[in-house]
C-alpha cells in the first residue's frame, strides 16, 4: 500500500466514522483563528488611535477586545482538543479491539512466527502512532492552517510588499520539514522492533524465571536485558532527536526573516510607504504565525510515523482467516474421522512432518497413536480442529472435509487436552467452566468429581474460588493436568482429542483417571495420544507413526507380531511397570 492508500484507508475506516465531533473541532479552529488574527489586527488601532490619536474611548474599548480575543482563543482551543481527545481515544478503542479479534481469530501458524512480545508492541506503540496521525494531525491541520491564512491575511491587509517577503520563508521551511518525515519514518520503524524485542525479552524472564534462577543465569540475562534496553533507548533518543533538528533550522529562518524584515521595513517606513502602526500589526501577525508554520513543518514527522506503524498494524488487522463456507454446519452423525494422503509442512520448517498419512478414526471408539518423540504425533491431533491452514490431502469428518464446514461446528464438537497444559489466571472453576460455560451445577460436580480434582480442590484456602495463577502455577503437574480433564468433560463434544493427557499423573491418580476417561470417551471419538501401556492397549485401534508417516497399523495383539517399533514400546513399558512394582 502507498502512503496516499493509507492515509484514505485510515481516514474511511476510523476518522470517518467520528466526522460530526470532528467537524466541530474544526469549526471551533475556525474560532482559533479567526480570534488569533484578531489580536495581531488590534495592535492596529490600538497604536493608531491609543498612542498617536489619544482616544480617550477606544482605550478602554481596544484592552477590553484584547481580552476578548484572548479569551475566544482560549476557550476554542480548548473546546477543539477536548473534542478530539474523545474521538482519539474511540480510534484507539477500535483499534485495540481490531486487532485482539484478530490475533484471536488467526490460525496457530502466524501466531507461532512471531513472539508474542511483539503482538503486546503493536497493541501500545503502534496503535498510539495511528491514533495521534488521525486525531492530533487533523486538529492541527485545520487550526494551524486556518490560523496561518488568517494572519496572512492580516499581513497582507497591513502592507502587501512585506508580506510578500514573509512567505518567501515558508516554502523553505517545508522543504527542511519533508526530509525530516521521511526520516522519523524510518527511525520509528526501528524503534518500534526494539519495543517488540524488549517486550519478547521481558515475557521469556518471566515465563523461564525457574531456569533462569537454577541455571544461575541472573547476570547473562541481566546483560542481554541491556543490550536490549540500550537498543530501544537509543532509537527512541535517535526519534526524539530527529524531531528536534528542525529547530535551528527554524529558528535560523525565524532569524533571517526578521533580520530581512526590519531591514526592508525601515526602507518603507523612510520612504513614507509604511506606517508604525501597521508596521507593529503585520509584526504581531507575523510572530503568531511562527507557531503554526513550525507545527506544520514538523506535522510531516507525526504523519510519516502514524504511517509506518499503520503498514505495520493494518496487515494484521486484515489477516483473514480462510473459513471458505460459513454457512455449511458440520453434521456429526457416526464421528468418523478420516485423513487421506495428508501432507503437512510447518511454515517455518524446510521438510514436510507428515507425508501421506491414511487414517481412519472410528466414530464412537478409541483410537490410538504411538511413536517416538517428534514422530508428529501432536501434528495429526493438531490438524483435526484445523489450528494449521496449509495442508494437503483431505480431512473428513462424517464425509465431510473439516475444510468445507464452519471452524465454528467444526470446534463446537471437539474438545482437546493438549500436551502442554493451559490454564487461566483465574479460579478453579472458572478455568474448568471455560469450555461450557453454562455447564449446570451437576454436570460441574461430576466433571470435578470424575477428573479426582476435588482432592486437591478442597484443600484449597477459597477451595473452587481459589486463584491458580499465571497458567496454574500454584498447582502441581497432575493437577493442572486433572483441572484440563475436568474442562474437557464439561465440554461433552462429540470428538474427544488427549494429547498425552495423563503424563504427568502418578500411576495410581493416573488408574483412577482412566476410569474417567473411560466414562468421558464412551461412545464418543476418541483419539489419544498415549504412553502407557494401559490406554493403548484397551483402544479399538492403534497406529504407530514413525518419521511423519503410518509405520503400522492394527490393534494391540495384531501389532505385536507385525511392528517393531510398537513390540519395542511394549517390551519397554512392561519392564517400566515392573520397576514401577
Ligand atoms: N509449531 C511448530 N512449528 C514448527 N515445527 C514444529 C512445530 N510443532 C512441531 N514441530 C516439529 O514437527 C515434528 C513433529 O512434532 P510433534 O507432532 O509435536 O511430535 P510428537 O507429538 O509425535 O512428539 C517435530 O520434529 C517438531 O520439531
Ligand atoms: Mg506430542
Amino acid at each position: 500500500m502507498s502512503n496516499l492508500q493509507i492515509l484514505k484507508r485510515l481516514y474511511f475506516d476510523y476518522t470517518h466514522k467520528f466526522l460530526n465531533k470532528i467537524l466541530i473541532s474544526v469549526f471551533f479552529s475556525l474560532i482559533v483563528a479567526g480570534s488569533t488574527s484578531l489580536i495581531a489586527f488590534l495592535l492596529d488601532p490600538a497604536i493608531k488611535k491609543i498612542f498617536i490619536e489619544k482616544d480617550k474611548q477606544l482605550m478602554v474599548i481596544i484592552p477590553f477586545a484584547i481580552v476578548f480575543a484572548f479569551t475566544m482563543k482560549g476557550v476554542s482551543l480548548y473546546l477543539a482538543k477536548n473534542t478530539l481527545i474523545f474521538v482519539s481515544g474511540e480510534i484507539q478503542k477500535i483499534l485495540q479491539l481490531q486487532l485482539m479479534k484478530s490475533i484471536l481469530n488467526s490460525d496457530l501458524e502466524t501466531l507461532d512466527k512471531k513472539h508474542s512480545g511483539k503482538f503486546v508492541s503493536h497493541l501500545t506503540l503502534d496503535v498510539g502512532l495511528i491514533q495521534k496521525l488521525v486525531s492530533d494531525t487533523i486538529l492541527l491541520i485545520t487550526k494551524d492552517t486556518l490560523t496561518l491564512f488568517g494572519l496572512l491575511f492580516v499581513m497582507f491587509y497591513q502592507n502587501w510588499k512585506l508580506a510578500l517577503f514573509a512567505i518567501i520563508m515558508i516554502p523553505l521551511a517545508s522543504i527542511a520539514a519533508k526530509s525530516l518525515g521521511k526520516r522519523i519514518g524510518k527511525v520509528s520503524t526501528q524503534a518500534q522492533e526494539a519495543s517488540g524485542l524488549l517486550n519478547s525479552f521481558f515475557l521469556e524472564v518471566f515465563k523461564n524465571h525457574k531456569i533462569i534462577k537454577i541455571f544461575q543465569r541472573e547476570d547473562y540475562e541481566k546483560d542481554r536485558s541491556e543490550k536490549y534496553i540500550e537498543e530501544f533507548k537509543s532509537k527512541g533518543v535517535k526519534i526524539l532527536n530527529v524531531m528536534i533538528r528542525a529547530t535551528p533550522i527554524m529558528e535560523t529562518l525565524t532569524g533571517l526573516m526578521i533580520g530581512g524584515l526590519i531591514f526592508y521595513s525601515g526602507n518603507l517606513v523612510i520612504n513614507n510607504e509604511l506606517d508604525i502602526n501597521n508596521f507593529f500589526s503585520f509584526l504581531a501577525a507575523m510572530m503568531l504565525a511562527y507557531q503554526p508554520v513550525r507545527s506544520l513543518a514538523t506535522l510531516n514527522m507525526g504523519i510519516h510515523q502514524g504511517i509506518s506503524a499503520a503498514k505495520r498494524l493494518l496487515p494484521i488487522i486484515d489477516t483473514k482467516i480462510t473459513d471458505k463456507s460459513k454457512g455449511n454446519n458440520l453434521n456429526i452423525t457416526k464421528g468418523d474421522i478420516i485423513f487421506r494422503d495428508v501432507d503437512f509442512k510447518y511454515e517455518l520448517q524446510e521438510n514436510k512432518v507428515l507425508s501421506s498419512v491414511n487414517l481412519k478414526i472410528s466414530g464412537g471408539q478409541m483410537t490410538a497413536l504411538v511413536g517416538h518423540s517428534g514422530a508428529g504425533k501432536s501434528t495429526i491431533m493438531n490438524l483435526i480442529p484445523r489450528f494449521y491452514k496449509n495442508l494437503s490431502g483431505n480431512i473428513y469428518i462424517d464425509e465431510q472435509d473439516i475444510y468445507d464446514v464452519s471452524i465454528a461446528s467444526l470446534r463446537k464438537n471437539i474438545s482437546l487436552v493438549s500436551q502442554d497444559t493451559t490454564l487461566f489466571d483465574d479460579t478453579v472453576i472458572n478455568n474448568i467452566k471455560y469450555s461450557n460455560l453454562n455447564a449446570s451445577e451437576e454436570d460441574l460436580n461430576d466433571a470435578i468429581k470424575l477428573s479426582h480434582c476435588e482432592e486437591f480442590i478442597n484443600k484449597m484456602p477459597n477451595g473452587r474460588d481459589t486463584l491458580i495463577g499465571e497458567n496454574g502455577v500454584r498447582l502441581s503437574g497432575g493437577e493442572k493436568q486433572r483441572l484440563s480433564i475436568a474442562r474437557a468433560m464439561l465440554k461433552k463434544s462429540n470428538i474427544i482429542l488427549l494429547d498425552e493427557a495423563t503424563s504427568s499423573l502418578d500411576s495410581e491418580t493416573e488408574e483412577k483417571i482412566q476410569n474417567a476417561i473411560n466414562f468421558l470417551t464412551k461412545d464418543r471419538t476418541t483419539l489419544v495420544i498415549a504412553h502407557r501401556l494401559s490406554t493403548v492397549v484397551n483402544s479399538n485401534k492403534i497406529y504407530v507413526i514413525d518419521n511423519g508417516k503410518i509405520a503400522a497399523e492394527g490393534n494391540h495383539k495384531e501389532l505385536l507380531n507385525s511392528s517393531e517399533i510398537y513390540k519395542n514400546f511394549y517390551l519397554k513399558q512392561l519392564t517400566k511397570n515392573e520397576n514401577n512394582l
